[in-house]
């Protein structure tokens, strides 16, 4: 008689291994449901949050698309997962808000797979909520846990009517499993995961953990390999990579990193992101200087301008310290463009604070900045704090610094006209389909004529004319 060993074997221990092994078993069962359809079930993961959610995405979408599930972008897919991000208050109720018109949906399709995961299901009270009225909702899970989607979706195929397992820490990592990247030319790199600490406004130390960071040796290895797969820009992702490698075996400082990493061929474009300016190293402005694929672009988070808003919000820099940064960094590296994350409206914030962090902003002059209206977000310490700023004060002072970033950012685009640049084409053009968008070194888009064989290519390009944060330009031979 025949008999399959794999039908029966017990699940290794191990991982990533444990994980190929649900692969294996999910795939099995997709490939029966898909063997009775004229189109294969469809799976649409989405990423509401950073460029760590993103990246978590991604390999959600490879376990996915290994598991046998046509990757879409429709929520009316067969199974939609919402990787949730809730660094602001009131993102939570909107995720919720969709998840209504995700059951509805599961009315016409009642084999339809509903799943949340990532920073939302990591607050308090989350597995209750869903165990008690979210009971629609198939798979929910945390921040810690992504990469067990393979088994935790078995389970559910094999009769567990809603699988819900969210971890309060993790201390490794287990990488090597399936990915699907969003494009074939760049990608996301996790050097390291969670946050030590806490800006007393943010969520993300207690939705994502203590500071981990991946060996060297790994990440090396994951971009040679995505080197080989034709990536050539990489972004180092972390909360803060300016403190990557401590706790690890055999230390290795963040600029090290970047050193070890630009060896690799193929690979010629660095990006990373978030550099936390209290942790900004002299070693790390002369690694930015002296190695040439690290993009002329550098996203120093400001936060605010006053040292007493600072202080409350536990950056541990001073306006002077990061004037100074500014500074030297930009000394260092001519030419280089500073992005930044700014909130308007912390607790206590006086219109003399406001007007230091106007001030930062008229010295540095940033390409561009997120700007942000404070949002008391439940379970940190400044959601408690008792001065919170009336809504037309934000209002108005976010209305002002808004303004001026975006003049300053049409100043600064309009300086760049008549000077080249390296593009990474990106996409054919949406509004013009005889050009196409590339990516500066310094973060902007620049259109110029082409078509879609260019898409992952680096062209020089002569920037002909400014469109306020954007380039028309022409193509140099
Ligand atoms: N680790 C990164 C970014 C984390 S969150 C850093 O340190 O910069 C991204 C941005 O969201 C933050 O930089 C901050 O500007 C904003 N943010 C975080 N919590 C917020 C809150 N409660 N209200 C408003 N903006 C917030
Ligand atoms: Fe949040 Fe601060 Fe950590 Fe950034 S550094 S993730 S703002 S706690
Ligand atoms: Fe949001 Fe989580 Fe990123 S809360 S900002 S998705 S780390």
């Amino acid at each position: 008689m025949y008999f399959d060993q794999k039908a029966f074997a017990d699940p290794p221990y191990e991982e990533p291994a444990r994980q190929n092994f649900f692969i294996e078993k999910c795939r099995s069962i997709i490939e029966e449901r898909n063997s009775g359809r004229s189109l294969p079930l469809t799976a649409c993961p989405r990423a509401f949050g950073c460029q760590m959610n993103a990246r978590d995405t991604e390999k959600l979408a490879g376990i996915l698309q290994a598991v046998g599930f046509n990757i879409v972008d429709d929520d009316g897919a067969d199974l939609v997962i919402y990787d949730t991000c809730t660094v602001r208050e009131n993102a939570d109720e909107r995720v919720f808000g969709r998840l209504g018109f995700l059951n509805n949906m599961k009315k016409h399709n009642p084999d339809k797979i509903i799943g949340v995961c990532g920073c939302m299901t990591q607050t308090p009270g989350m597995a209750e909520r869903f165990r008690s009225r979210y009971r629609f909702v198939d798979l929910v899970f945390g921040t810690y846990n992504v990469y067990k989607l393979a088994e935790l979706l078995y389970r559910r195929l094999t009769g567990e009517s809603q699988v819900i397992e969210i971890w309060d820490k993790a201390d490794f990592i287990v990488e090597d499993l399936p990915v699907k990247r969003e494009y074939s030319y760049k990608s996301g790199v996790n050097i390291m995961y969670g946050c030590n600490n806490f800006c007393s406004y943010c969520i993300v130390p207690y939705v994502r953990g203590r500071e981990r960071s991946r060996r060297p040796e790994e990440i090396v290895e994951e971009v040679k390999r995505l080197a080989a797969d034709g990536v050539r820009e990489i972004m180092l992702l972390g909360q803060n990579v300016n403190s990557y490698g401590r706790g690890l075996d055999r230390p290795c400082s963040f600029a090290e990193l970047l050193y070890k990493v630009s060896e690799v061929d193929g690979i010629d474009r660095i990006r990373f992101m978030t550099s936390h300016p209290k942790d900004l190293s002299d070693e790390l402005i002369e690694a930015i200087a002296s190695i040439e694929k690290i993009c002329r672009h550098l996203h120093l988070p400001l936060q605010s301008g006053s040292d007493r808003m600072l202080e409350r919000m536990n950056r541990r820099y001073t306006k002077e310290g990061y004037l100074d940064l500014a500074a030297r960094i930009k000394k260092a590296v001519p030419g280089i463009s500073l992005t930044t994350d700014i909130i308007v409206g912390f607790p206590g914030e006086t219109e003399e604070d406001f007007e230091h962090t106007m001030d930062v902003v008229e010295q540095v002059r940033y390409q561009s900045a997120f700007t942000f209206q404070y949002s008391p977000r439940t379970g940190t310490p400044a959601a408690a704090f008792p001065d919170q700023v009336p809504h037309q004060d934000v209002q108005r002072r976010f209305d002002r610094l808004l303004r001026r970033v975006q003049e300053i950012s049409a100043q600064l685009t309009e300086e760049g006209v008549g000077k080249r640049g390296l593009a990474l084409v990106e996409t054919v053009s949406e509004k013009n389909p005889g050009c196409v968008t590339g990516r500066l070194g310094n973060n902007l888009m620049v259109h110029f004529p082409g078509d879609e064989s260019m898409i992952g290519g680096i062209y020089d390009v002569m920037l002909t004319e400014a469109k306020g944060f954007y380039y028309m330009g022409r193509l140099e031979k």
